[in-house]
């Protein structure tokens, strides 16, 4: 009845059946288009939206705690004194950038979306995330800049482990991981083969889109691409190498509705209530895309 529905909303391109389960609905950075990125204002709005997936993208402190940061730098999204508050994540402490007010940026930012609530949210650690969420929601973590921050992805595979959200103790697709760094993927395939992985991509890839999927193939399940690189040709390549295509970051409407139309299999959008009017729930994880998979996509 509900894939019906969403039939009905969405008119899907001949070709586009339905393997890997309905669209995902990728809360990016949380409800990052109505409350401070990374906070758990963005994260609980995003659920309360109805997001399949809420996103993370993972920076690491000077004392090796994992944060939930875009940046690299402070200086966007921090306020506070600018010894704890400036600067490189890399160079503070834990204990530093939590003297920092996560919020009050956006509130300057965006005067017409501003909360009081908004000002005081702290930046989260991986670990403080995943003991507010548990298993009540599913996971999308990008290691950001791996190069820069060696051991990142021990860490964070190891806070999965220890939080029962990996393959082992949860259901697959609970935390899917993603990168634009090869490399870091790679080694997090070598660490947890488990894990399902989706490679980002900022730029068409050189050469034969054919031979790029199939390396991809050989360690991801997916491919998430810049928005604008996506039209047929790039959706039947992808699928032909049973790799999933979730685009960023996919914020209007109408964008969705041509993306859907492609046949995309999630989307991260900063505005996950404005994407569940368009597919409708229950909340499903991400399935692999060829229907040979033994995957699946629904929660139990
Ligand atoms: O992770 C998908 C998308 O978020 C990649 O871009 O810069 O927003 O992390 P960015
Ligand atoms: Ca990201």
């Amino acid at each position: 009845m509900r894939r019906l529905l969403v039939l009905a909303f969405v008119p899907l391109a001949a070709g586009s059946a339905l393997h890997s389960g309905t669209p995902l609905v990728i809360g990016h950075r949380g409800a990052s288009g109505t409350a401070p990125e990374h906070t758990i204002a963005a994260y609980d709005r995003a659920l309360a939206f109805g997001a399949d997936y809420i996103e993370q993208d993972l920076q690491m402190t000077r004392d090796s705690v994992l944060v939930v940061m875009h940046d690299p730098t402070l200086d966007r999204t921090m306020r506070g004194a600018p010894a704890d508050c400036k600067g490189r994540v890399i160079d503070k402490t834990l204990a530093q950038i939590k003297q920092c007010d996560a919020g009050l940026w956006f509130n300057e930012r965006y005067p017409q979306l501003a909360k009081p609530e908004f000002v005081g949210q702290r930046v989260l650690t991986l670990e403080e995330l995943f003991q507010r969420y548990g298993d009540s929601t599913n996971y999308y973590i990008e290691t950001k800049n791996p190069e820069d921050a060696p051991g990142m992805e021990r860490r964070m595979i190891a806070l999965i482990r220890q939080n029962t959200l990996g393959p082992k103790n949860a259901p697959r697709g609970r935390v899917v991981i993603q990168s634009f760094s090869e490399p870091s993927l790679r080694l997090v395939h070598e660490l947890a083969p488990k894990l399902p992985l989706v490679q980002l991509i900022e730029k068409r890839p050189v050469g034969d889109l054919d031979a790029a999927f199939a390396r991809i193939g050989s360690y991801a399940e997916g491919v998430g691409p810049d928005k604008r690189l996506i039209d047929a040709e790039w959706m039947k390549a992808a699928h032909a190498h049973c790799l999933a295509v979730h685009p960023y970051t996919v914020n209007e409407t109408e964008e969705m509705r041509r993306l859907l139309a492609l046949g995309v299999d999630g989307m991260f959008t900063n505005f996950a209530d404005r994407m569940r009017a368009l597919v409708p729930g229950p909340r499903i994880r991400m399935a692999r895309y060829c229907a040979s998979s033994s995957w699946r996509p629904r929660d139990e």
